[in-house]
């Protein structure tokens, strides 16, 4: 079966097609072809996503992305389809907010053969809903021009399921044990989710305030680093540590002892903004203040996973979402993990699936065919929805 599957939940636009062979949990999978265009350039100078134009630019950025990802996989063939005027008029009705991309998806249909896919998987939540909406529309007017149905999936399965695909290098997702514990930390988000079986999810602790991406993207910020800040932190505390930079002030380590699985990471940002007010920090001094922070958060986050795991019994930790790009967080829970327990499998995905892709959301959406949890619905009960709930 090969899904195509359609990522606009923030500021990547991604289209992938992946081949599954066999059944999920099973399947072994072939990415065919891949295609993912980042905004991050255009995003920088607002310091963080800005709303509008990154729906305007997955507007752009889709039918060219859908095009080289079928390329790639060798499903691209040229043909003249005349779209009777019933479809022409679907397809301009369900794209009227953006008549870009109905021109360049309606050029396309006009001018290639339906390719030998089978589903559409697309990112219906959580995101920031104006750029949902853009893929959703967009894998409803494939659907409605192709005859296929769409999945919707939730963009936080696709995190989890993205860190234990190929970690055994063979194609496959890793045979979890269960109960398993998914630490997810990205911009929008930071859950602890418990795993009692596939595609059982249960929410047992998360933010009560900023993302620790979020965080790391606002301290970033204050030390005059761009957008993304995650990367450019890391960077420079690990220059920090090579150097063994004394400390810089003192940060808290926010909600460590709260006895229960929440997060809370803005008092850690306004605790740099004072450390650093009204200074100027030099490069060395912003290394440290960088090292500081991560050094917080990642004691942090070991702490939370590890009384997740107490609590629950959990033979699996999961890491995913775009913090677990970290090189820095990822050696610390290995080592911390490794002592605590041996027996316990760690997994962080493997380079290029921590960030938002759309390989993640084919897994995910061959996991929701398995689970058939909601049956494929009508094409218009689809909605994109910003806040869409994972447990
Ligand atoms: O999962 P993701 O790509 O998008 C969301 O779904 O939010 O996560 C993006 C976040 C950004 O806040 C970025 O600063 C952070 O992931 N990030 C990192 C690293 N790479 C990306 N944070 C820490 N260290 C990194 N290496
Ligand atoms: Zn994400």
């Amino acid at each position: 079966m090969k899904i195509l599957s359609i990522e606009t939940s923030a500021d990547e636009t991604a289209v992938s097609i992946i081949e599954a062979d066999g059944d999920f949990p099973n399947a072994t999978y072939t990415l065919l072809g891949n295609s993912l265009r980042s905004q991050i350039e255009m995003h920088r100078e607002y310091g963080g996503i800005f709303p509008s134009m990154a729906k305007r630019e997955h507007a752009k950025a889709l039918t060219p992305l859908l095009k080289l990802a079928l390329e790639e996989s060798g499903l691209l063939t040229k043909g003249e389809n005349k779209m009777t005027p019933e479809m022409t008029a679907k397809l301009e009705s369900l794209l009227e907010r953006e008549p870009e991309l109905f021109d360049t998806l309606a050029n396309f249909l006009r001018t290639h053969d339906k390719p030998e896919v089978d589903r559409i998987a697309v990112t219906s939540g959580p995101g920031l809903e104006p750029a949902l909406w853009v893929g959703v529309n967009f894998a409803k007017a494939l659907a409605l021009a192709w005859n296929l149905q769409v999945i919707p999936v939730n963009h936080m399965e696709g995190h989890v399921l993205a860190s234990i695909f190929d970690a055994d290098r063979d194609n496959q997702l890793s045979d979890l044990q269960f109960p398993a514990i998914a630490l997810l930390i990205s911009g929008g988000h930071t859950e602890l989710i418990k795993m009692e079986a596939w595609a059982k999810y249960e929410k047992i602790g998360s933010t009560r305030d900023d993302a620790v991406g979020e965080a790391f993207d606002k301290v970033a910020r204050l030390l005059g680093m761009p957008y993304p800040g995650g990367p450019e932190i890391g960077k420079a505390a690990n220059e920090a540590r090579k150097k063994k930079l004394p400390e810089y002030h003192p940060l808290p380590k926010p909600m460590l002892n709260s006895g229960d699985l929440d997060f809370s990471f803005s008092g850690l940002k306004t605790a740099v903004r004072y450390a650093v007010a009204d200074k100027k920090l030099s490069e060395e001094e912003k290394q440290a203040v960088s090292r500081d922070f991560e050094d917080s958060v990642t004691e942090v986050l070991i702490k939370k996973a590890e009384k997740a795991i107490e609590q629950t019994g959990a033979k699996t930790l999961i890491v995913g979402g775009g913090v677990s790009a970290s090189g820095h967080l990822r050696q610390s829970f290995n080592s911390h993990f490794l002592n605590y327990d041996a027996n316990l499998a760690v997994y962080f995905p493997m380079p290029g699936l921590s960030t938002d892709n759309s390989i993640m959301i084919a897994l995910a959406g061959h996991a929701k065919m398995a689970a058939s949890l909601s049956p494929e619905g009508a094409l218009n009960s689809i909605r994109a929805d910003g806040n869409k709930k994972l447990a």
